[in-house]
């Protein structure tokens, strides 16, 4: 498995705890960034490339960290193929990936700490989509996503 990780300027500090996680449990990454210790960035400019680099199959998951997550899981979900899910505990982390089929996960560092978002990373990146009834449901995005 490859993981894209991006933040903007407010969530850098998880996105350091995530790609720690990641060399920790031997996955494979990619850092889009932002080296923006010095000021704020925009996050649709990470997210956008993430979540395309998802949707191009250049990486199989992506995960995107702001300050309340929910910019970069807007700006995700606008690109096709994208279902990004806004993440913030841990049943969430574990039935969005087997009810939803979320290919992205976004977390907010102003909204929990690095230890729960560690545990949201790892669920999320553990658990498998059920497929069975859900597939219908997720196929009718895919169709409207389509039209
Ligand atoms: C940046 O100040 C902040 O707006 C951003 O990190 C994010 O929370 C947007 O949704």
């Amino acid at each position: 498995m490859k993981v894209v990780v991006a933040s903007d300027h407010g969530g850098m500090n998880i996105r350091k705890e995530i790609i720690g996680l990641l060399e920790e449990m031997g996955i494979e990454h990619i850092d889009l960034g932002c080296e923006c210790e010095a000021g704020s960035v925009d996050y649709p400019d990470f997210a956008f490339p993430a979540a395309e680099m998802v949707a191009k199959g250049e990486a199989d998951k992506g995960i995107l960290i702001c300050g309340t997550g929910i910019g970069m899981s807007i700006a995700a979900n606008k690109v096709k193929g994208i279902r990004c899910a806004l993440v913030h505990d841990t049943f969430s982390a574990k039935a969005t990936r087997e009810h939803n089929d979320s290919n992205m996960l976004a977390m907010g560092e102003r909204v929990i700490g690095p230890g729960l978002a560690r545990d949201i990373a790892r669920i999320w990146l553990m658990a498998e989509y059920e497929g069975g009834r859900h597939e219908n449901r997720v196929g009718k995005i895919k169709t409207y996503e389509a039209e």
